[in-house]
């Protein structure tokens, strides 16, 4: 039985992850597996964004699919109890949209604030974890990010003013209304599936994630943070951006002797588990890299705890 540290919020935010869509620009890597299941170097891509939510400090996450990718995900992550959570899973039967992940979610969250991230997003960055905090702590309203990148006509934009306030959101813009692109990271109030409800599809038939930003933005309640130069946030949506993603994880584990989204570890950090959970754990695994990792932070957890920004 995992259990759930409360914070100091009216209600706690619980974690949404989806990881639906059919993959099809990774074709053919995607037609026997799901897109979130591909590697990064040495863990499934999964793995990163449910670092994130556990950075953010969040212990109950549903995840949601697709009906035939589901069994992939509960055979790999299970009822998240070896990390201390509590995952449990819905389903997407089709792709109708990042909004709709709030619909699906709305038992789950029973009234609860949420994060919501996709399931193919990767970030990276001491900073960062501020960043998450600071967003979990604003308890009304929504908060998004805005991160510098090269082509933002790939993303939902961020439109400002001359006074650098915040006036628009535009998805996919063919001419970009700036360089800042907004990540698959979302945290909302308790009325997000309301909000959602009210949404209709778009031209390309989704309920838009970025309709409902705008719903928080028309009223006013929209925060969007910046994320500064020194966070990495990677899209794996390519083959390309797959392999680099890849490339760059091997890179910085490599040099810092140190792994990026190790599940245990932010769980040993978080108090979410323990040594003797740890260790009953890593004797259930296989010889491999990840396993010598988990022995090494097993015989000196404060040398890699302290590393870690939690
Ligand atoms: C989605 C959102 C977009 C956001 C992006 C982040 O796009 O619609 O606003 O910037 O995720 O990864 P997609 O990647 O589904 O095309």
């Amino acid at each position: 039985m995992v259990k759930i540290l409360r914070g100091t919020m009216n209600k706690h935010r619980k974690g949404i992850l989806l990881a639906g869509g059919s993959g099809s620009r990774l074709y053919p890597l995607t037609v026997p597996t799901s897109k979130q299941l591909m590697p990064v170097y040495d863990k499934p891509l999964v793995y990163y964004p449910l670092s994130v939510l556990m950075l953010t400090g969040l212990q109950e996450i549903l995840l949601i699919s697709t009906p035939e990718d589901l069994p992939s995900y509960r055979k790999l992550l299970g009822d998240g109890s070896t990390w201390g959570l509590s995952i449990s899973y819905a389903e997407q039967p089709s792709p109708d949209g990042l909004a709709q992940a709030l619909l699906i979610a709305e038992d789950f969250l029973a009234g609860h604030p949420s994060c919501l991230i996709l399931g193919d997003n990767i970030f990276y960055g001491h900073d960062f974890t501020a960043c998450l905090s600071k967003a979990n702590e604003n308890e009304k309203g929504a908060t998004i990010f805005g991160y510098h990148v090269s082509n933002p006509s790939a993303y939902g934009v961020v439109e400002f003013s001359s006074d650098g306030k915040v006036i628009g959101l535009v998805e996919k813009p063919t001419q970009p209304v700036s360089e800042y692109a907004v990540p698959g990271l979302y945290f909302y109030d308790e009325r997000a599936p309301a909000l959602a409800g009210t949404l209709s599809p778009s031209s390309r038939g989704e309920l838009e994630i970025t309709d409902l930003n705008r719903c928080y933005l028309s009223e006013g309640s929209l925060q969007v943070e910046l994320i500064g130069r020194g966070t990495a946030w990677l899209d794996t949506g390519t083959h390309d951006s797959l392999l680099d993603a890849g490339n760059f994880i091997q890179l910085v584990e490599k040099r810092q002797g140190l792994k990026i989204a190790c599940l245990e570890e932010i769980a040993l950090a978080k108090g979410w588990i323990d040594k003797e959970q740890l260790t009953k754990h890593v004797s259930s695994l296989g010889q491999s890299s990840y396993r010598h990792y988990l022995e090494s932070l097993l015989q000196s957890p404060a040398h890699f705890l302290n590393q870690l920004p939690t």
